[in-house]
C-alpha cells in the first residue's frame, strides 16, 4: 500500500468517527476512548511490524488494518450505549459492513482489501483459524498483538489509579467482588487462553487479561509488555493467595521461554 492511500483512509477515518461525536458526555466520552485506541493501535502495529523489518508498503497495509480494526466500535457505541458484543453484535463485522458500505477500500487490489477484511474478522478471535496462508496469518497476528497491548496498557493504568469504580468501559459491567473462579486459574497454569464466558466479577477480567500472554506472537510485543509491568501489575492487584502466586510464576517462566 501506498503512503497517499494510507493518508486518504486516515482523513477518511476522522471524518467517519467525527460523525459520531455527541453532546452526550457518556457517548462522547465512548468514541473518544476508542479514537484514542485506535491511534495507539497503529503506533504499536508499526512498532512490530518495523522490529520485523517489514517492507514500507507492508507497514503502511498494517497501520491501515490498525486504523480499521475496530470502526465498528463507533457505531457500536453510538446504537448501543456498550463495546459488549454480547449485549450488542460483533464490533469486528459490524466495522467491515461499514467499510463496506462507504466504498473506502475500493481503489486497492483485491490481495489488500482481503488481508484488510480479514484482519479486522479475526482481531477479536479467541483463537486464529488454524491453516491461515502466510500473509493473512501475519496480518492478523500484527493487529492482535498490538490491539492487547494497547488495552493491557489502558487496563493496567486504571488499576495503578485504583479508580473507585472501575471503569464500566473497561469491566465489561462485572461486579468488583472478593475471590475468583477457579476455572481461570486453571486455564492459566495450563498455559491456555481464558474464556470471557467464564468470567464472574472483576478479578476474572484480570485473570483473562493475563492469559493474553499465551497469545501474543511476536518477541517486540512481549518485550513492551515486559518493560512496562503489565503482568506485575495486574498480579498485584489480585488477592494474595497461593494459586495467584503459582499463576506469577508460571507466566513468568513462560515469557523468559519466550524472550531466550
Ligand atoms: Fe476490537
Amino acid at each position: 500500500m501506498h503512503r497517499e492511500e494510507l493518508q486518504t483512509f486516515k482523513g477518511w477515518f476522522k471524518q467517519y468517527v467525527q460523525g459520531f461525536y455527541s453532546d452526550d458526555p457518556a457517548v462522547q466520552a465512548g468514541i473518544r476512548l476508542k479514537e484514542e485506541h485506535t491511534r495507539r493501535v497503529c503506533t504499536a502495529i508499526v512498532g512490530i511490524g518495523r522490529s520485523l523489518d517489514l517492507p514500507p508498503e507492508d507497514l503502511h497495509l498494517a497501520e491501515a488494518v490498525a486504523l480499521f480494526h475496530d470502526l465498528g466500535r463507533f457505531r457500536q457505541y453510538a446504537t448501543y450505549h456498550t463495546f459488549n458484543d454480547r449485549r450488542s453484535e460483533n464490533h469486528a463485522l459490524l466495522g467491515v459492513r461499514e467499510l463496506e458500505r462507504a466504498g473506502v477500500l475500493a481503489g486497492l487490489p483485491e490481495e489488500e482489501r482481503n488481508l484488510i477484511t480479514m484482519s479486522i474478522e479475526y482481531h477479536n478471535l479467541r483463537d486464529l483459524p488454524g491453516k491461515l496462508p502466510e500473509r493473512p496469518a501475519l496480518f492478523a497476528r500484527l493487529i492482535r498483538d498490538a490491539d492487547k497491548l494497547d488495552i493491557l496498557q489502558v487496563f493496567t493504568g486504571s488499576l495503578e489509579r485504583k479508580e473507585a469504580a472501575p471503569n464500566p468501559l473497561l469491566n465489561s459491567g462485572l461486579p468488583d467482588t472478593p475471590g475468583y473462579s477457579p476455572v481461570l486459574i486453571r486455564n492459566l497454569l495450563q498455559g491456555e487462553l481464558c474464556n470471557y464466558s467464564d468470567m464472574k466479577n472483576f478479578n476474572d477480567r484480570k485473570l483473562l487479561m493475563l492469559s493474553w500472554i499465551y497469545d501474543i506472537n511476536f518477541p517486540w510485543t512481549l518485550a513492551e509488555i515486559r518493560r512496562n509491568g503489565h503482568v506485575e501489575k495486574i498480579l498485584d492487584s489480585l488477592p494474595g493467595t497461593e494459586e495467584i502466586r503459582r499463576v506469577g510464576e508460571r507466566l513468568h517462566i513462560f515469557m523468559a521461554s519466550r524472550s531466550a
